[in-house]
């Protein structure tokens, strides 16, 4: 039975890995056919746009202003993070679509390796596309640990990177770097949104609850220095391996502690499992359960009414006003037959952020350092509500405070205005 799941979703995925190859072959044949239409124009704008600039020569070859831009997507296709890695992507897709298929008026060829979230695959993985497919921009990751390895290859080879997701806080943080942007958050913001809510309700004695890896550790980090400093108390930070789901003895063990309440990080398939076993075991109205936003996002389907009345922070929510959300929904709705997530939301800007960066240069991706001074100057116009970076290069954004009702994260308000990673250990 086993052996056969593995390799039916070996098939679906080899069918899936065929698709993508046949797609990124026609998106570079489009751009082949496009090169001689797109040639007059590239070259007609490429002067301006440099002198402009400070005067920097002329791009070398006309070849460079008209070849399309690389994308290359590390990002989990398999295992508990699946489901991310296909939203992050979808979103992406989505806006490149919205532009015709281009960046920055440039065709776009993509590249993807499925990371499986695995970190003693990561540095592997990042050269496929850094060093084998030559790709101008990293797309990637989800997973935090996965996202270290990422961030130092590609710092080694001064590669622009976007993180659509991880939230590894030395991303932006000790590790920051010209060439490192992301779209999504720092581990540390939904966590320290949550301790703010939770300190102001009144609690005073929480236990947290964690797979034991970077993004649960940081989000428990988050949440209980804004918590203790309202006077809360963390009386116990129990963890489990990732991407283990053996929740039941953790559950015993906090029924046992009677806390005032539950803070937690899962995401994912995990997130399903936990929330799906926190009810059964009776708890849902005996603790109050708040997480980080991940715990519900892209998961209600799945979760059902053991997710009813769960309350998280997050930078997106469903229910948002703003006419910018209302279209990306309709959009991405209407492309994917699925709504879109968070997740998506973070490809989706992924996408804005590295136009900003090749309009900025005129297509030509070999100004690095104009490229990275153009996104790190954008203002971003998301779906989630328009942001701009930190100086480390990650989101300036306001967190919501969701409650789950039917199949959605209703926003109830706004948890945290304009909320900035302190980027501690960030030199730029
Ligand atoms: C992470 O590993 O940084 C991570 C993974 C999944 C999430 C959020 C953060 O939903």
């Amino acid at each position: 039975m086993h052996r056969f799941t593995t390799r039916c979703r070996g098939a679906a995925m080899a069918a899936d890995a065929r698709r993508h190859r046949a797609l990124s072959f026609a998106i570079a044949a489009t751009a082949t056919a496009a090169a001689a239409a797109t040639l007059a124009i590239s070259l007609a704008l490429s002067t301006p746009a440099h002198a402009q600039s400070g005067g920097k020569p002329a791009a070398p070859a006309a070849s460079a202003a008209s070849a399309p831009i690389k994308v290359g997507f590390m990002l989990p296709y398999s295992g508990t993070y699946a489901a991310l890695g296909n939203a992050i992507e979808n979103g992406f897709r989505l806006y490149v679509q919205e532009q015709g298929g281009k960046l920055g008026g440039k065709d776009v060829e993509f590249h993807k390796v499925d990371d499986e979230s695995d970190p003693a695959k990561a540095p592997e993985n990042a050269n496929k596309l850094i060093k084998r497919d030559q790709v101008d921009v990293v797309v990637g990751t989800v997973h935090s640990g996965v996202q270290m390895a990422i961030v130092k290859v590609a710092k080694e080879n001064n590669t622009l990177l976007i993180i659509p997701n991880a939230g590894a806080d030395e991303a932006t943080g000790p590790l920051c770097g010209p060439n490192v942007f992301r779209s999504s958050f720092s581990n540390w913001q939904p966590g320290y949104a949550m301790g703010e809510v939770v300190a102001n309700r009144g609690m005073k004695r929480v236990v947290t609850l964690t797979w034991k890896y970077a993004a649960g550790e940081q989000s428990v980090r988050g949440f209980k220095e804004a918590f203790e400093k309202r006077g809360g108390k963390v009386m116990r930070e129990l963890t489990l391996p990732f991407p283990n789901v053996e929740f039941q003895a953790l559950i015993t063990e906090i029924a046992s502690l009677k806390p005032d309440a539950v803070f937690v990080f899962f995401a994912g398939g995990g997130a399903v499992k936990f929330v799906k076993d926190w009810a059964a075991a009776g708890l849902k109205d005996k603790i109050p359960l708040y997480a980080s936003g991940f715990l519900t996002d892209g998961t209600l389907q799945a979760q059902g009414a053991a997710a009813q009345g769960l309350e998280t922070t997050l930078h997106y929510a469903d229910g948002l006003t703003n006419p910018r959300d209302q279209s990306f929904r309709a959009a991405y709705a209407k492309a994917y037959k699925l709504q879109p997530d968070v997740y998506a939301v973070q490809g989706y800007d992924a996408a804005q952020m590295l136009a900003a960066g090749v309009k900025a240069v005129n297509g030509d991706m070999s100004r690095k350092n104009d490229v990275y001074k153009a996104i790190g100057a954008a203002r971003i116009d998301s779906p989630r509500g328009a942001f701009t970076l930190s100086r480390a290069h990650n989101p300036v954004q306001d967190f919501y405070l969701r409650k789950v009702e039917g199949t959605e994260n209703r926003s109830v308000g706004i948890a945290a205005k304009a909320l900035a990673d302190p980027a501690r250990g960030c030199r730029l």
